[in-house]
């Protein structure tokens, strides 16, 4: 079977993200799956409907790298209860206009990291909402992982079994549903 097109997206724009190695982790467990693929979205302007008419270049390519994706893995921390603004951004510009929503018929799988306890458990309902609204199937169930220093080892994996364990029960049903529902790739730019 051919692996999945996984595209990638981390809800910061923080060089040293700790949900940028965390996703880094979380891929390196499912390899044998998917092909992944990280999709930026610092560089994307601020959404502004103007711009509509005549879409900024890296907008098309965001677009464009999400269309041609099977399936999405949002990464994301919480900021103040919510999802980050540059996430949110990218959402706005991959909605408009409705006819090109990428985030139509796509399935999904939402998971993050904090250094608090419960961090980005409010968070991700939120964007379990929005992308819900926007036609993703997002898969269910929860996993919001508390940072700390000795989640990731120096070779960028999982240290810890029961966290691997934990994570790889949390994406199979996702890489299943994915597999028999997967969409056809589309550039949506
Ligand atoms: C945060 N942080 C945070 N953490 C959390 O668990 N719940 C929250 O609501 C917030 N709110 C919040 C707001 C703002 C503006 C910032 C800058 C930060 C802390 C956050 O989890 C921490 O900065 C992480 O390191 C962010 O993840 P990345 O950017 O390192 O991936």
């Amino acid at each position: 079977m051919s692996k999945l097109k996984l595209a990638v997206i981390v809800g910061s724009n923080r060089k040293e993200s700790i949900n940028r190695r965390f996703a880094g982790a979380l891929i390196r467990l499912v390899s044998d799956h998917v092909h992944a693929h990280f999709v930026r979205i610092d560089d994307l302007p601020m959404y502004n409907q103007d711009l509509e008419t005549d879409r900024p270049e890296a907008v098309n390519r965001f677009t464009c790298e999400i269309g041609h994706a099977n399936a999405l893995l949002l990464v994301t921390p919480e900021h103040n209860r919510s999802i980050p603004a540059v996430l949110k951004n990218a959402i706005d510009w991959g909605s408009k206009p409705l006819d090109r929503n990428v985030w139509k018929g796509k399935v999904a799988i939402i998971t993050g990291t904090s250094p608090s306890a419960i961090g980005t458990a409010v968070g991700q309902q939120h964007l379990r909402q929005v992308l819900g609204i926007l036609g993703s199937l997002v898969i269910g169930g929860e996993a919001y992982i508390s940072f700390k220093p000795d989640l990731i080892d120096e070779d960028g994996g999982f240290a810890i079994e029961s966290t691997r364990a934990f994570l790889k029960a949390y994406m199979e049903p996702f890489l299943a549903i994915a597999a028999k529902l997967a969409v056809q790739p589309d550039c949506m730019s």
